[in-house]
C-alpha cells in the first residue's frame, strides 16, 4: 500500500483527536504540523512525533499528499482557498465555511484546481446511520413519511477557546458544531432539504451563543424533517427515520440500531458493525488519495449542509419564516 504523507493546521482539541485518528490508519502518517503559536506547534509535535512548520507557508510548500484542516470556523474559507491554490488535497472540519458564499468560493477554488476536497461530515460512516440507509433502499421501512433528529452535549463557556462562544463563529448555537451532522445525515438518507422553519434562542444565556435550536424541514423528495440541537443539555445524539412499514433509529451515538415494525409496540436491536467515525472518514480521504476518487462528502456535500443552515438562520431572524434552501 502506498504511504499517504498528510500534513495538519489547526491544532487544538480536535486536531489532537485526528492525529490520533492518522496514526490508527495502516499506511498513513502524520508529517507535518501548523499553529500560528510556536507552543501550540511544539506540543504537537512532540505529542504525535511530526515536524512542525515554520509557517503556514511552508507548511503549503511541502511534499504532502493531503492537509488535514481543523481550525476555527470563520478560517475555513481562507485556509481551504490558500491550500487549493497551490494544488493541495485538503480534508476540512465541518462546516466548510460559515456562509453560502463563502462554501461555494470554498468549492469552485478546489475545483478550479483539481484537487480532492473533503468535508469532514463522518457521522454518515457510523454503523447506526449505514443501517437506515440500507433498511431505506431495502424497501423495509416503507414510504419515508418523516425524519427526525436530535444532537446535544453540555460544552461552555469555553474559556480556553472562546471563539466557540462567539455567535459569529457558533451561529445557531449547536447547530454549527453538531446540528451540522445530524443535516447531513438527512441528506444521506432522504436528499437535498429544500424548504426551513427555524426556532433559535438562549434560555439560560450563560454563553453568548444560542441555546437551543429547532428546526423543521422538507425533503424535495417528499418527507418532511425535524431537528433539535443544543450546547446547554447533557449529550443526546440521534437519527431517526418513520416510514410507512417500519421505523427506525440510531441511538448511543450511532452504535445502536433500533427498528420497530409496522405491527410491533416496541423496537428491537439490530446489531451494527461498531465504527470509529473519524477514522473511517480519513481512511476513505487517504483511499481518495491514493485512487483520485470523489469523496462522498466532498465540497458539494459541505456546500449542502451550509446552505441549509444558512437557510435556518435567515427563517430564525425572520421568526420561523419558512425559507428556500439556496441550491449550489
Ligand atoms: N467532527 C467533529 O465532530 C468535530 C469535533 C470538534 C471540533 N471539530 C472541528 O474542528 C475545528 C477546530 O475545532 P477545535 O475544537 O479543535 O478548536 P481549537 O481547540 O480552538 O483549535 C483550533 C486550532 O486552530 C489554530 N488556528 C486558529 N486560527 C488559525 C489560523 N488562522 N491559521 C492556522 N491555525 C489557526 C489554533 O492555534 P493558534 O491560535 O495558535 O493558531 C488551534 O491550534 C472546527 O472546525 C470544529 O468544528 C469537529
Amino acid at each position: 500500500m502506498t504511504e499517504v504523507k498528510l500534513g495538519i493546521v489547526g491544532l487544538g482539541n480536535w486536531g489532537d483527536r485526528l492525529a490520533g485518528a492518522v496514526a490508527r490508519i495502516e499506511g498513513a502518517s502524520l508529517e507535518m504540523c501548523f499553529a500560528r503559536s510556536l507552543e501550540s506547534r511544539s506540543r504537537f509535535s512532540k505529542a504525535h512525533g511530526c515536524e512542525p512548520a515554520r509557517s503556514m507557508d511552508a507548511l503549503v510548500a511541502a511534499p504532502l499528499d493531503g492537509i488535514l484542516v481543523a481550525t476555527p470556523h470563520s478560517t475555513h474559507r481562507d485556509v481551504v482557498g490558500q491550500l487549493a491554490v497551490a494544488g493541495r488535497n485538503i480534508m476540512v472540519e465541518k462546516p466548510l465555511a460559515l456562509s453560502v458564499s463563502d462554501a461555494r468560493a470554498c468549492v469552485r477554488a478546489a475545483d478550479e484546481a483539481g484537487i480532492i476536497l473533503q468535508v469532514a461530515h463522518y457521522r454518515r460512516r457510523l454503523g447506526a446511520t449505514r443501517a437506515l440507509r440500507r433498511a431505506i433502499d431495502d424497501g423495509r421501512l416503507g414510504t419515508v413519511h418523516a425524519l427526525d433528529g436530535w444532537f446535544s452535549r453540555v460544552w461552555g463557556p469555553q474559556a480556553d477557546r472562546p471563539w466557540r462562544d462567539d455567535p459569529d463563529e457558533s451561529p445557531l448555537g449547536g447547530m454549527t458544531a453538531l446540528g451540522v451532522h445530524i443535516v447531513d445525515n438527512f441528506h444521506y438518507l432522504a436528499g437535498p432539504i429544500s424548504r426551513v422553519s427555524c426556532f433559535s434562542k438562549q434560555i439560560e444565556g450563560v454563553t453568548g451563543i444560542d441555546d437551543i435550536t429547532t428546526a423543521m424541514f422538507e425533503f424535495e423528495s417528499g418527507p418532511v424533517g425535524r431537528l433539535g440541537t443544543s450546547l446547554r443539555v447533557p449529550f443526546h445524539a440521534t437519527t431517526a427515520v418513520f416510514g410507512s412499514e417500519a421505523s427506525a433509529w440510531s441511538s448511543d451515538d450511532g452504535t445502536r440500531f433500533l427498528v420497530q415494525n409496522r405491527d410491533d409496540r416496541e423496537a428491537h436491536a439490530e446489531d451494527v458493525e461498531p465504527v470509529d467515525g473519524v477514522v473511517a472518514n480519513l481512511t476513505a480521504f487517504c483511499e481518495s488519495l491514493r485512487t483520485g476518487s470523489r469523496p462522498e462528502t466532498g465540497g458539494r456535500e459541505g456546500f449542502a449542509v451550509v446552505a441549509v443552515m444558512d437557510a435556518m438562520r435567515r427563517s430564525a431572524v425572520a421568526g420561523g419564516a419558512v425559507v428556500e434552501v439556496e441550491s449550489f
